[in-house]
């Protein structure tokens, strides 16, 4: 009998298109044709212009999605300097997660408090220069890693490579400590580039432009769903 820590079941693929790459005069549109699909999560990035060099959307951004009728799971990415200061907005405004950077200092451990408090549920990303090491600290308090696999801040990068063995370790923390957790990859993101982070233990995967392109989107999300 091997002594090594078995390898957990992979969880079930999840698919959270990006309303990024959305049509932003019609988002509620664009949230629909996601939920029409029968997907349930919806990407919401939130941009500062300081943490990243972009501007995006805000916490009435999501109300108002929810004042449309929209009932999938916001999976809400703040890209934000100061994101502690935003957990209640975002929280108030309907967000199901809300996922913050390690990179920012400041008091992350209170975040995740506030962040739970609220009844949401609570994420780490890091970026492509920030080393798995920086997140270890914060494994117990999480429900989500989001592997950054590029500089975020735009759509339409292209999908960085070099970001698969950190997947890789955060499955081997993940297995050895039998955490609950979901692994996240946002960035460059469709089905090969996909297949490669689930071969390293990656379960959820963002896709703005490569879903919103896709002419027929329910044989896009049916990739997703085979991986
Ligand atoms: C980038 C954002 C991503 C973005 C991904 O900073 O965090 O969620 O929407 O876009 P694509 O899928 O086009 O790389
Ligand atoms: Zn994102």
């Amino acid at each position: 009998m091997s002594l090594e820590p078995e390898r957990q079941t992979l969880n079930p693929p999840i698919l959270a298109p990006s309303l990024l790459a959305g049509d932003h005069g019609a988002l509620a549109e664009s949230a629909a044709a996601v939920s029409r699909l029968g997907l349930k999560w919806l990407h919401l990035d939130m941009m500062d212009g300081h943490f990243v060099p972009n501007l995006s959307f805000g916490p009435e951004t999501l109300a108002a999605l929810r004042r449309h009728g929209s009932t999938l799971f916001f999976d809400t990415h703040l890209m934000l300097s100061e994101p502690h200061l935003f957990v209640d907005a975002f929280a108030k405004a309907g967000a199901s997660r809300i996922t913050i950077h390690i990179e920012p200092a400041f008091d992350h451990a209170a975040a995740f408090r506030a962040i739970r408090a609220h009844g949401c549920r609570a994420g780490i990303a890091l970026n492509p220069g920030t080393p798995a090491a920086a997140i270890e600290p914060f494994l117990g308090e999480v429900d989500l890693v989001l592997v950054m696999t590029v500089q975020p801040g735009f759509g339409g990068q292209s999908f960085r490579e070099d970001m698969l063995p950190k997947i890789a370790q955060v499955d081997r923390w993940r297995s050895e400590r039998g955490l609950d957790l979901r692994i996240e990859v946002d960035g460059g993101i469709e089905h090969d580039t996909a297949a490669l982070c689930r071969s390293r233990g990656a379960d959820t995967f963002v896709a703005g432009t490569s879903f919103f392109a896709a002419k027929d989107k329910a044989a896009f999300a049916a990739g997703f769903a085979a991986l």
